[in-house]
């Protein structure tokens, strides 16, 4: 069975969660391949919210095994959170699978992740705090803290100290407390170690046995292709590569499993936190659509900038990661504007792009070119013709076809579009 990866078009937030747990439901695992608990999925379902950071948008339904793959960064502390109120609300994680070989998000990335954006001061990147750039760094430099090295004492002593000897000569450089190790083992060893040991796996081997048994996996990515830390708008981007491509990587899957990409964007566009925004709106229309669209993080309840919906950008990200479908959220958000805006081109010193430059001092000085369509009523009794209209020329310009169409925030407030929208 092919693999279905669900992947960001924007800058996070466009109803990944939501559009994960309407296609979870045709898929027996739902595996998280990146990012950390950065991630706010919400998923709302017979009017209770669920708010996801680590555990996978599959966990809802019994028949789905979620999995939380090597390349996530898992604050032990965090999962655990999640789980009991997972738990509490009467959803199972029993089934729950986290690989051995994921890195930890420790005490200490937080630290580091609040210094770095102080030390940058009007430059910070505005991050989540979650710590999740200072795990990825240690990752890559061989500094990082696994999952499996939690269930052994001994050996997570030995990681933490071998991780600490740098940072602690930085943090005794700039007058900081350094971190104590033993504060560090006492703090995660124990019960928190003993809570985690049931869900550590071997999860390379659930997933492909998964693929090779003919099971249909779903790849849930988190943040999105614009945060992606190769692609996105660097150095205002995540640590990670949210594109579709790395959920081999990230889940120890080969490419070729992966044969169903659905692009996920919101009708408009939004962005938390600094960095470039072609099509950023300000005045009554931002204030509207902040509004209506309850545009406030999940995560960290920063009110998220707003635009126009961006065909340009959209188009990269569907070059990007193959995109053979799209989904568009919020939909419902747009209605009752006179006029709905898209960017279909950008202009740079007189000449039209069809995509975003790869220089950054160019993509600040681009121009969108606007095409201005009618707007359309409630879309509560359906979507109208000048809705349908609007997300036509949407797939037109990005020349994927869009399937699913999100009109609420709940579960079944979704309509879906086989082949695409009608001619
Ligand atoms: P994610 O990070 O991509 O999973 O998205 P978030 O959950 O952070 O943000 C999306 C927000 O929009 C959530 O509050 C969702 O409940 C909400 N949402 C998703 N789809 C729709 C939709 O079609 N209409 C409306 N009104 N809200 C939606
Ligand atoms: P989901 O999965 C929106 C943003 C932060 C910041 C930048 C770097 O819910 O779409 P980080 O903490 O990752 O080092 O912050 O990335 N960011 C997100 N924005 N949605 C997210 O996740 C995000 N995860 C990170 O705001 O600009
Ligand atoms: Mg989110």
């Amino acid at each position: 069975m092919p693999g279905c990866v669900a992947v960001g078009m924007q800058w996070g937030d466009e109803g990944k969660g939501r559009f994960v747990d309407v296609l979870a439901k045709e898929h027996s695992m739902v595996v998280r391949y990146q990012g950390g608990h950065n991630a706010g999925h919400t998923l709302v379902v017979d009017g209770e919210t669920f708010a996801l950071q680590l555990v996978p948008s599959g966990v809802l339904y019994e028949t789905v095994t979620p999995v939380i793959g090597n390349g996530v960064v898992v604050d032990p502390i965090v999962l655990l959170a999640e789980i009991d109120r997972l738990e509490r609300a009467g959803v199972s994680c029993d089934r729950l699978q986290l690989a051995a070989n994921a890195h930890l998000v420790l005490s200490y990335h937080q630290v580091l992740d609040a210094l770095s954006e102080e030390l940058k001061g009007a430059d910070a990147i505005g991050t989540t705090l979650r710590g999740i750039g200072p795990a990825y760094a240690d990752k890559a430099s061989r500094d990082g803290v696994r999952v499996q090295d939690l269930l052994r004492t001994d050996v997570f002593a030995a990681r933490v100290e071998s991780a600490l000897l740098q940072k602690n000569v930085m943090l005794r450089g700039l007058d900081r407390d350094p971190i104590e190790l033993d504060e560090i083992v006492d703090r995660y060893t124990g019960e928190i170690a003993d809570r985690l040991r049931p869900y550590v796996t071997d999860t390379v081997a659930t997933v492909n046995e998964a693929l090779e048994a003919d099971a249909s996996v779903l790849f849930e990515g988190a943040q999105a292709t614009f945060l992606d830390v190769d692609h996105g708008t660097y150095p205002f981007v995540t640590s990670s590569n949210p594109l579709a491509g790395a959920a081999t990587v990230g889940a120890g899957v080969g490419p070729r499993h992966l044969q169903r990409i659905v692009g996920i964007a919101k009708a408009y566009v939004t962005r938390v936190g600094a960095g470039p925004f072609v099509t950023e709106l300000d005045g009554a229309i931002a204030d509207h659509l902040v509004d209506v669209g309850h545009e406030y993080g999940t995560n960290t309840g920063r009110r998220r900038r707003v635009g126009w919906f961006d065909a340009v950008q959209a188009r990269q990200a569907a070059r990007l990661s193959s995109l053979t479908e799209m989904a568009i959220a919020k939909v419902d958000v747009l209605a009752d504007l006179d006029e709905v805006r898209i960017c279909t081109a950008y202009e740079l010193d007189g000449v039209e792009l069809r995509y975003p430059p790869a220089r950054m001092d160019e993509l600040e000085r681009v121009r969108p070119v606007w095409v201005d369509l009618p707007g359309w009523a409630s879309t509560s009794a359906g979507l109208d013709a000048n809705a349908l209209a609007y997300l036509r020329r949407v797939q037109d310009e990005v020349d994927v076809p869009v399937t699913f169409v999100g009109v609420g925030p709940s579960r079944g407030d979704e309509v879906r579009f086989d082949g695409g929208i009608p001619r």
